[in-house]
């Protein structure tokens, strides 16, 4: 019997764990570059900025727990040390970033990088029959593509 408990083919299930555990160590360093900017950012848009960053950050922070608690329920292992997210992440990591343009800059192609993962694990769900990851995945997206938008407006495109 190749379906698990769920009734989702168990092979296919092991591998979108994999994919999953790629967006969580992805989606761990967005959050750490989030509590960066938050702690780093200097000027005239202090006030703004850091209230936004930290909006983001905590609600990476649940997002995080969301898919962590998805590869359990799909009978994975969730990755949890820093080690694990380094070497499965592509995000870019942002370091002593103080200036408001290249803050908003770093959210802004985080979230590009995650959009690029959550859409292939989309496709993987999307043939696996797993409406679960499916939809989580689609709430993802349009979240941040909407967070994309308005990041966008605040820079002026
Ligand atoms: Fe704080």
């Amino acid at each position: 019997m190749n379906k698990s408990i769920l009734g989702l083919d168990k092979e296919e299930s092991a591998n979108l764990v994999d994919n999953l555990n790629g967006l969580l160590s992805n989606f761990q360093i967005y959050y750490q570059n989030l509590r960066g900017l938050h702690w780093n950012i200097k000027g005239k848009n202090f006030f703004e900025l850091h209230v936004k960053f930290e909006e983001l950050y905590t609600d990476s922070q649940v997002k995080i727990d969301d898919i962590a608690e998805r590869i359990l329920t799909l009978q994975g292992k969730p990755l949890h040390t820093f080690t694990d997210y380094i070497e499965n992440s592509s995000v870019p990591v942002g370091k002593d970033i103080s200036n408001d343009v290249e803050a908003v800059n770093l959210v802004v192609n985080s979230l590009s990088e995650l959009l690029k993962i959550e859409r292939a694990i989309l496709n993987a769900s999307d043939e696996s029959n797993d409406e679960g990851t499916n939809a989580m995945m689609s709430d993802l997206i349009v979240e941040q593509e909407k967070t994309i938008w308005m990041l966008n407006s605040w820079l002026g495109k």
